[in-house]
């Protein structure tokens, strides 16, 4: 798969940045950091960025409407080729259209154990509430400030005659760790196996009187009874030296089967055994898989062997 690229945006020393940085050059990160783009001209980051070869970006807000900076900052990512903004430690609020065209694109992370203490002095607010430890978060940005789903935390503990000064830098020994980690499980989760049959088993099961039930080894959705069901897919994770994780359904014909594997070889191809059933496998492991074409193979396969009684629901509520 290529690298998911990423935009990271700084206000400050950068020390996350850093640690994403270094994180991407070891072998088989799944990320590159292709631009450090900040709100502050002088921020440090920006220096040790460049020294380290990656563009840099800088544009105060002052003087502007959010939406306004937002928008330079985001064309800025976009000229750069970024796929996901990254924020660490940006000291800006985003407006509404920004977060609402990148969704699930812009991380964060964020120095307490989500939900507790979102917003600033997080360190001081745990150590007066008497909590036995910090941390840290790194989760999704939504409109709503510090409340995105949580990706990943990990645990700090706090130790006696802690300020928030000594907190602080420990977490952020934590934060370095945990940040390349998270980003790396995110952008990387295209080709993890476990996420993509989470997906499939989703979308497989949400349609009528269907249940899973492993067929050679491998998980399977049918429809109908536990007893006279029919397979409408079967989920292949690099089956017989193939290199795809795929999720395999029924053609109408070989030689429809035949025509989508030669016409968009990126998407199909003929599975091993069951391709000589009319079974073509949909590639789930390459980048933006479109997941409403998955789900309209998985439908249409599930209607070419669901019971009568079944289709026949289904046919009459699509007339209305
Ligand atoms: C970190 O503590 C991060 O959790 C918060 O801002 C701080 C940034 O530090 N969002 P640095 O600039 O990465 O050193």
């Amino acid at each position: 798969m290529p690298k998911a690229k990423v935009a990271i945006f700084i206000s400050g020393g950068g020390t996350n940045m850093a640690a994403l940085l270094y994180a991407s050059r070891l072998p088989d990160c799944p990320f590159e950091v292709v631009l450090v783009a900040s709100n502050k001209e002088g921020a440090g980051g920006l220096k040790l960025a460049e020294a380290e070869g990656i563009s840099t970006f800088a544009h105060s807000h002052k003087g502007m409407e959010r939406a306004e900076h937002d928008a330079v900052m985001e064309r800025a990512a976009q000229d750069a080729g970024a796929d996901y903004i990254v924020l660490a430690g940006y000291m800006r609020i985003l407006s509404q259209e920004f977060v609402s065209s990148w969704a699930g694109k812009i991380i964060n992370i964020h120095p307490s154990l989500l939900p507790k203490y979102k917003g600033l002095d997080t360190h001081m607010r745990a150590i007066e509430a008497g909590d036995s430890h910090g941390g840290a978060t790194v989760h999704l940005v939504t409109q709503e400030l510090d409340s995105g789903a949580i990706l990943e935390q990990v645990k700090v503990a706090i130790v006696p005659g802690d300020t928030p000064v000594s907190l602080a830098e420990r977490v952020k020994l934590a934060e370095h760790q945990l940040y390349p980690r998270a980003l790396s499980a995110y952008v990387g989760r295209g080709s993890d196996p476990a996420f993509l049959l989470d997906k499939v088993r989703e979308l497989a099961l949400k349609l009528p009187e269907t249940h899973e039930r492993e067929s050679h080894g491998s998980p399977g959705f049918r429809v109908g009874t536990e007893k006279s069901g029919k397979f409408f897919a079967h989920f292949n994770d690099q089956h017989h030296g193939s290199e795809h994780v795929a999720v395999l359904v029924k053609t109408g014909s070989m030689d429809e089967l035949l025509s989508l594997v030669e016409t968009q070889p990126g998407t199909y191809f003929k599975p091993a055994y069951y391709g000589a059933s009319g079974w073509v496998g949909v590639i789930l492991n390459r980048p933006d898989v479109d997941w409403d074409h998955v789900s309209e193979w998985l439908e249409r396969s599930w209607h070419s062997v669901a019971p009568n009684r079944l289709t026949k629901l289904i046919d009459a509520a699509d007339q209305f």
